[in-house]
């Protein structure tokens, strides 16, 4: 049967960045600058995007920023008829740059924050100065007309600061807010005992974000899901396997998934040898997981398995070994318990940080 057409591309322009982010979710093996995907072979791909149906093209990293070809990346994604929106840290996004980008005709910007006030962020993020630099950036954004989003990742170490990150959205300019919580696989793994936020702290959470949506309807839209070791449900991870997304890698990987890597054993196509029409249909990479063919009990024949797809192969790779089996964080799954087992864990202060 052939799938349902992806609505967006994930395209990992490189792994290069200025920030260290303890939750990045990068493999724990970087491409080199000298590995990447050059400017025509992004060109083409995203030409086959768009002919496979993809609506909307994430230009995002790593720093997107750090490649100085960008505006040619955001002028072909535009020629093609995709809608670009860049994923950015902001800290390398000066004027000259951003004035490049719209003149390519970037369409959104979605800025990441690490915490609300810069001693807190910059001690997340390891990058001395980045605080006051993506408030310009910000600033940049605005001027330039372009819609913004905020992307605050939430942990343990900033959430007691969500009324501020909201507060901080507002006076950047931010028509919306995602308070994205980390997911827990590569390098946020290693971390996860500095970063699982309580119960209390997400229960404290919950009651900012919906007062502060009664409060700014029209004026700020926040997006908030509740994190996986704190569900009892998984989410649907990308949509479903296979189903409305897919990602390129610096290197031309063509994956389901932008963790996708992190599952041992999976080998992908690349956009060098292979089409993105053909990956999408036929490569076993995108079959594997697609549809509910592949589930085991107690995915197998359950009620909500056409809405979460059994949750994120990703999770249960890096949980399991096997991203074959139920999502732990369902607690039908056998194995649910090692999420409650890791939140009473939880309280370490300290981030390792790459090297
Ligand atoms: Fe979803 Fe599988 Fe859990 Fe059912 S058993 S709720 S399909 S993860
Ligand atoms: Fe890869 Fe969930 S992060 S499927």
């Amino acid at each position: 049967m052939t799938p349902d057409a992806p609505l967006a591309l994930l395209a990992e322009l490189t792994h290069r960045c200025p920030l260290r982010c303890p939750y990045c979710s990068n493999p724990l093996e970087l491409a080199k600058a000298s590995e990447e995907l050059g400017t025509d072979e992004w060109a083409r791909a995203l030409r086959e995007a768009a002919e496979l149906g993809c609506l909307q093209v994430h230009l995002s990293g790593g720093e997107p920023t750090a490649r100085r070809d960008l505006p040619d990346i955001v002028a072909a994604a535009r020629a093609a008829g995709l809608y670009t929106n860049l994923i950015t840290a902001g800290v390398t996004l000066d004027a000259a740059k951003l004035e490049g980008l719209v003149a390519a005709g970037l369409d959104h910007v979605q800025l990441s924050v690490q915490d609300a006030q810069a001693e807190g962020a910059e001690r997340i993020g390891g990058l001395r100065g980045a605080h006051a630099r993506k408030r310009e950036a910000a600033r940049l954004v605005m001027a330039a007309g372009l819609p913004l989003t905020v992307n605050a990742v939430v942990h343990r170490q900033n959430l007691h600061n969500l009324p501020a990150l909201i507060e901080l959205a507002l006076e950047w300019g931010a028509g919306r807010l995602e308070v994205a919580h980390v997911q827990y696989h590569g390098w946020a793994l290693a971390n996860r005992a500095a970063l699982l936020p309580t119960r209390a702290m997400l229960e404290e959470a919950t009651r900012t974000v919906d007062a502060a949506r009664g409060r700014l309807n029209g004026r700020l839209v926040i997006d908030h899901v509740v994190p996986d070791y704190h569900a009892v449900r998984p989410k649907a991870c990308m949509g479903g396997w296979g189903r409305r997304f897919l990602a390129i890698s610096p290197r031309g990987d063509i994956l389901p998934c932008h963790a996708a890597e992190s599952i041992p054993g999976m080998v992908f196509p690349n956009v060098r040898d292979k089409s993105l029409r053909d990956a999408w249909t036929h490569a076993e990479a995108f079959n594997r997981f697609r549809g509910t063919a592949w589930m085991p009990a107690p995915c197998r024949g359950c009620a909500h398995a056409e809405r979460d797809w059994g949750g994120c192969r990703c999770q249960a790779a890096a949980l399991l070994g096997d991203a074959a089996q139920t999502d732990p964080a369902c607690a039908l799954s056998p194995h649910h318990a090692m999420l409650r087992e890791a939140l009473d864990a939880a309280g370490e202060t300290a981030f390792a940080y790459r090297g």
